[in-house]
């Protein structure tokens, strides 16, 4: 690979005139912005963090935003970045453009043969959570650096010395898409998709600027590089697009909805992953191994790509439109909750890291290519995560590497008393962590209630000690439902606490988990698409699958067109839509007796559907993906019977197949 070393001499500015984005512009600090930024002049350009050694939070976005100093530092560092010269490696557009598009050598690391219309990122690859976390580092450094330049121009004096304090608080901020946000509030944060414009109060008072959270407007647009309609015409990133045109509109209140409807889906899966996936190789991304059991059917990918292609819009609710650019790899990077998304998908990880602290990357196969791998080359730990520099002598940053985040000056609110994610994370913050899944995730799951009742009865030993007794997981059945509870439960559906559920969903501490297991191959002649599912009718027009109360879930198969980007091959990846919520919600509404198979199974033979939309908007039929399965699963869970433990699972069992 290339080694030309470049000088990445940073940051040249765009004269302050208003683009694309409505009236909408950067701040005006009434001076030329680019002499007073502090240039970084590595060469090469060391990936190394934000902060200088000095560890701190990573916080949700909204927990960010009542931090108001702050707030307005990541607003404003956010906006510069964005109105750096797209020439400049270290912009937004240069940034951003590591990932897909433009298929353009960064950094000096040139392409490997044949690998030149590839982006540098790696997906459905046992690499795909370490590389993106130095992306994620590379991105957060330069924002970092920004902002303390930033907290410079406000006048000396107290306000300036608050705003350096706050600066040296700065970590680039997660979106929770799995946490239920306050009552009233959408999943999706108003601060991301509410307003195309934001008021912000800045070193020359409040003004009026484009919301770097909204969306970026390319400046300008390259239609060389963007090869295909509508990608060479829309000079705004689009979350659900009102239209193909070139005067389109984001839906973000589409986006929020799709969320809300969605959110269930996404914690439940989120807590099966920190529960029953103890292998890297199974979590770290979505490609479908041969032969694995089938409680391993979902991964952090999978997960992460379902979040894509909601964001996208996906065709979702507005047929016949295209999605927009989170919905394609080599395009969704330019969108600003790309990185917000990713980094939630870096926490997620670091939080699995702490909890399976033994288990990391093995020798595997590149299922497809990226700018500097070619499909069928052997990935290990040692493989280079290109093109992010861990010295100037050139060497790469490897899995191995970057395992443990902390050394690049962050980490997150669940790790607080860990120093470290590596094998050395101590038991006792396992348990808290696991106390923190629990408090945020598992509030979809019948986890909770069994642990509520029991801190409820204050009685916890003596009732694990006796359901240990009736019996051991994996023996199978959940057993010992009789006609005559289940009769005396229905009949008082207002009892919605363990008592009320016991015999039905639980039998002492165990009940039975349901999941729709998905796999289908990554290309389809239709691009992206996504699986959704149903219990009970279907509405005929996707338009209204956002409101529709049977809408149980969605499986997002996140790739290229079928013309432009990478090159797909015949890869297979799975995931997961969960169904234990849903169905206890019908055992609650008296419309199914119980969770075993022998009521389950007639009833999901009978309600459940699924419908396959692209993201251009097309309900499609089955023949135009490409090897679609789905079976459906279950496995006796044994509830756990404190909020510092995880549910266990015991082996899947196999029930019948949809398609
Ligand atoms: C636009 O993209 C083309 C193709 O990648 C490239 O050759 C050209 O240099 C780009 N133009 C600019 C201004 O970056
Ligand atoms: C955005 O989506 C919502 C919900 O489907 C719909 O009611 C509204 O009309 C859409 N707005 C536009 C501008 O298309
Ligand atoms: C993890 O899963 C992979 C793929 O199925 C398998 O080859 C490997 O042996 C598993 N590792 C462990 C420690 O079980
Ligand atoms: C997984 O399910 C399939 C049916 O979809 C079945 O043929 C296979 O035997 C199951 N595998 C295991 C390991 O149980
Ligand atoms: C919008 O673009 C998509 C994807 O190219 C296409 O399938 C659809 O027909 C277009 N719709 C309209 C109304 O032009
Ligand atoms: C973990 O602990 C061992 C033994 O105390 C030590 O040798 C090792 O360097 C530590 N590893 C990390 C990553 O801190």
């Amino acid at each position: 690979m290339g080694m030309a070393l470049i000088s990445l001499a940073l940051l040249t500015w765009l004269p302050l005139v208003p683009w694309v984005l409505g009236q909408y512009t950067a701040y005006n600090y009434g001076f030329d912005v680019g002499a007073r930024v502090k240039r970084d002049v590595t060469q090469p350009l060391v990936v190394r963090g934000g902060g200088e050694g000095d560890l701190r939070f990573r916080q949700e976005v909204r927990e960010m935003e009542q931090d108001q100093d702050l707030w307005t530092l990541y607003i404003l560092g956010l906006s510069l970045l964005q109105f750096t010269d797209q020439s400049s490696p270290t912009s937004w557009y240069g940034i951003t453009g590591i990932h897909g598009i433009p298929h353009k050598t960064w950094g000096g690391v040139g392409p490997t043969p044949g690998n030149e219309a590839s982006g540098y990122c790696t997906h459905s690859s046992i690499l795909f959570p370490t590389w993106h976390r130095p992306y994620l580092v590379l991105y957060e450094q330069v924002m970092y650096s920004l902002i303390q330049s930033l907290a410079t121009w406000w006048p000396e004096g107290e306000a300036r010395n608050r705003y350096q304090q706050a600066s040296l608080r700065f970590r680039i901020p997660y979106w929770d898409w799995a946490a239920n946000p306050s009552s009233g509030q959408s999943v999706l944060p108003q601060s991301v998709g509410g307003s195309p414009y934001v008021d912000v109060n800045g070193p020359s008072g409040i003004q009026r600027i484009a919301n770097p959270l909204f969306s970026y407007s390319f400046k300008p647009l390259n239609s060389t590089a963007f090869i295909q309609a509508p990608w060479d015409y829309w000079a705004v990133t689009l979350r659900s697009p009102t239209d193909n045109s070139t005067e389109a509109q984001s839906n973000n209140s589409l986006v929020a909805l799709n969320f809300d409807q969605n959110v269930a889906s996404l914690s439940q899966r989120l807590y099966i992953l920190f529960s029953n996936y103890a292998n890297y190789s199974l979590i770290s991304n979505n490609a479908w191994i041969p032969l694995t059991s089938n409680a391993s059917y979902d991964s952090i990918e999978s997960l992460h790509d379902t979040v894509h292609n909601l964001a996208g819009g996906g065709g979702l609710g507005q047929p016949n439109v295209q999605g927009g650019h989170m919905s394609y790899i080599p395009y969704s990077a330019f969108d600003p909750i790309f990185f917000l998304h990713h980094t939630m998908v870096d926490r997620i990880f670091s939080i699995w890291q702490a909890l399976y602290p033994e288990t990391w990357v093995v020798p595997t196969a590149a299922a497809l290519p990226s700018y500097t791998t070619s499909k069928g080359q052997v990935q290990d730990s040692r493989t280079a995560l290109t093109p992010f520099y861990a010295s100037t002598d050139g060497t790469f940053w490897t899995s191995d590497t970057v395992r443990d985040h902390t050394q690049f000056g962050y980490t997150y609110a669940e790790l607080a008393e860990s120093s470290t994610s590596g094998p050395n994370a101590s038991r006792n913050t396992r348990s808290q962590i696991r106390k923190a899944i629990n408090r945020l995730y598992g509030t979809s799951s019948p986890a909770n209630l069994f642990i509520k009742e029991m801190r409820a009865r204050g009685s916890q030993r003596e009732r694990r000690q006796r359901a240990t007794r009736q019996g051991e997981l994996n023996e199978g059945q959940v057993t010992s439902t009789s006609k005559k509870r289940r009769t005396s439960r229905l009949e008082n559906p207002e009892a919605n606490t363990l008592k009320g559920y016991n015999g039905v969903v639980f039998v002492g501490d165990k009940y039975r988990e349901w999941i729709a297991n998905i796999r289908v191959k990554k290309q389809s002649s239709a691009g992206p698409f996504s699986v959704h599912f149903f219990l009970g009718s279907v509405p005929d027009d996707p338009q209204e699958w956002a409101m529709a109360p049977s809408h149980i879930g969605t499986m997002g198969v996140f790739a290229a067109d079928q013309t432009n980007g990478m090159p797909l091959g015949q890869l297979e990846v799975s995931g997961t839509v969960p169904l234990t919520t849903c169905l206890i919600d019908k055992v609650v509404r008296g419309e199914l007796s119980s969770l075993e198979p022998y009521d389950v199974e007639p009833y999901l033979t009978l309600n459940l559907q699924r419908r396959l939309l692209s993201t251009s908007g097309k309900i499609l039929d089955v023949s135009e993906v490409g090897g679609l399965h789905i079976h459906i699963i279950s496995a006796v869970v044994r509830a756990p019977s404190s909020d510092d433990e995880l549910p266990l699972w015991g082996q899947a069992v196999d029930h019948f197949d949809l398609d």
